[in-house]
This record gives structure tokens, sequence and C-alpha cells, in this order.
């Protein structure tokens, strides 16, 4: 299968974010291909992941259809041969977007990352450590680093046009989309990941925190959009190598953090883009990590 930098379809295209690129497709729906780009340390490789974006749509729609009368979402098929049936402008593209495409009802994006955390970690660590709080409210004294929150804390942020985005109160977030609206989307938060990380964790990937996105359809419905548990909206980690007390290995992209890293303390690499040159072995192993991220979410094994 070809890996993709950039896809370049006959649609309308209306936006192109990190990693995927959005078409419109008439007036209600839009059509979203996932990339193969990988970023880490917030630097966009110049290298390709193979299967990486096939990866990242179908755990998605493995998610939407898990999550089938638990909240409304926007997926329409992740099934290349139903999508080119409805858009048959797309049939000579076929192998390009074989698996990474998934067509989708549009939203009217809410502009708020729900994030939710169900361990400490990342920055949220990094603020307890600090000064015993997240997301400014304060949480038990003792708690050490990685360990499980109960219940998980809900920290939404603010969607950054550029740069990274800025975590908020749930005050300000009710002054950005109203009560109603920030009640609605931290339930329907809750309730997507309640349902996600028990899964996974049966499957022995445990979703350490996540970022959903929602919006409205044109009925006026608050939908759940974009990626859904996946590992670049997601901290995945094995079940079997979890150790509270310390950070924990990234399951998807600790081999490419590892060579970066390497390569910053050789001096070779200052942090900033251009990323150096990945070795065919690193991108290797990182796509074999994606699509064992997906074997142990799914169960199985990725057919495309
Ligand atoms: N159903 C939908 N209707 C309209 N827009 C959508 C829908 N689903 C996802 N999107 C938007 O498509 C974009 C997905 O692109 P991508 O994930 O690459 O962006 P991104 O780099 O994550 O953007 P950002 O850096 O702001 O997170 C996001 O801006 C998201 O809000
Ligand atoms: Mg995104």
């Amino acid at each position: 299968m070809p890996t993709m930098l950039a896809s370049d379809l006959p649609l309308p295209r209306i936006g192109r974010g990190k990693v995927r690129d959005i078409y419109a497709v008439g007036d209600d729906r839009v059509l979203l291909v996932t990339t193969d780009r990988i970023s880490a340390f917030d630097v966009v490789m110049a290298e390709t992941i193979p299967m990486k974006g096939a990866v990242l749509t179908q755990i998605s729609a493995f998610w939407f259809n898990e999550l089938e009368g638990v909240v409304p979402h926007h997926m329409i098929s992740a099934d290349t041969d139903e999508i080119i049936g409805e858009l048959p402008v797309l049939d000579s593209h076929r192998a390009d977007i074989r698996g990474r495409t998934m067509l989708c009802r549009r939203a009217n994006v809410f502009p708020i990352e729900c994030v939710i955390r169900g361990y400490l970690s990342g920055s949220a660590w990094k603020e307890y450590a600090k000064q015993g709080t997240l997301a400014g409210e304060k949480l038990a004294p003792g708690l050490v680093e990685s360990t499980k929150l109960e219940p998980a804390i809900f920290s939404p942020a603010t969607k950054a046009e550029t740069g990274h985005d800025e975590n908020i109160t749930i005050a300000r977030m009710r002054e950005a989309v109203g009560d109603e609206v920030a009640y609605t989307l931290e339930s329907m938060t809750r309730a997507v990941y309640r349902l996600g990380e028990k899964l996974a964790r049966d499957q022995g990937i445990i979703v350490a925190d996540t970022k959903f996105e929602f919006g409205r359809d044109q009925d006026g419905r608050i939908i759940l959009i974009d990626e859904v548990m996946t590992p670049d909206s997601s901290r995945f980690w094995a079940v079997d190598a979890y150790q509270p007390g310390q950070p924990q290995p990234s399951f998807d992209k600790q081999p490419l953090r590892d060579y970066l890293d390497a390569e910053r303390r050789a001096g070779r690499w200052n942090g900033d883009a251009p990323s150096p040159p990945l070795p065919a072995s690193v991108v290797d192993a990182t796509s074999k990590r994606y699509l064992e991220a997906y074997r142990r979410v799914t169960g199985v094994d990725l057919a495309i």
C-alpha cells in the first residue's frame, strides 16, 4: 500500500491539519483523509509511517461502531468501496485512499478540545508536582506520577489555531459555549471515555488520557467528530508495562522518541524543525507499533 504525505483529490479541500486533509462533499458532508505524517516533540517528521493513516482511521471507525447508541457521532462510512460507491470521482484514487478515508456528517465544530484524564501524566503531572492542582483545582496530596485518577478529570482546552492548546477552566468553557452545551460536552466526554478506557484495558492498552472534539450537525444535534481514542489523540500505554511512580513509555511513539532523544544528546539535533532524517529501522518499528495498537484495541489484525 502506498504511503501518503499529502492527498490531492478531485474534491474541494477545505482544510489541512497536522495529520488530516479535509474535503467538502456537498454542504452537509466531509471526507477526512488521514495521511501517514507523524510528529514528535511538536515537530512534524519528513518521513511517512506506513499504515499509520489507515490505523488511525480504522481505530476511530472501530470506536464509532462501539459507540452506536451511546453518543451520536459523525461517521457515515470508513469502508473505501462504500465511499467510492457514493463518490465515483474517487475511483482512480482508490489505492491512495484505501483504509485511510472516512465519510462524515459535516459539523459546526465547537472551539473546545474536550480532554479527559484517567491517569496523572504529562502536563497534568507537571502542574500537580509543582502546585498540587490540575486545571487549577486542588487534588489529593501525595499522588505519584502516572497514578490512576478516580474519577477521571475533565480538563478542557481551547483549540489554538497555531501553537499549543491552552488549558481553560470549566467556567471559561461555560462562557465560551454556554452552560447547557458545556454540560453536554462533559457528559458525552465521560461516557465515551468510560466505555473506551474499559474496553481497551481488557485488550491490554491503557488509554491514560484522550481528547475529543464535538460539533453540531445540520439538524442542530451535538455529535462526536474528528478521531476517537487513537494513539495520536490519546496517551496509549501497555497494560503489561504499567508502573505507577514514574513516566510510562509511549506505546506507539517510544522508538521514535528514543531515537530523537539520542540525536539531541549527541548534539546532532537542536529540537526544532527540520527533524533529523529517520533511519528505516525507526520508521519500521513505529509502523509496527501502530499496527500493534490496532490489533490490541480491536482484537484483530488490520485488514484493508
Ligand atoms: N465532522 C466534521 N465536520 C467538520 N470538521 C471536522 C469534522 N471532523 C473533524 N473535523 C476537523 O477536521 C480537522 C482534522 O484535521 P487534523 O486532525 O489534521 O487537525 P489537527 O492538526 O488535529 O488540527 P489541530 O492542530 O487544530 O488539532 C480538525 O480541525 C477537526 O476539527
Ligand atoms: Mg486533530
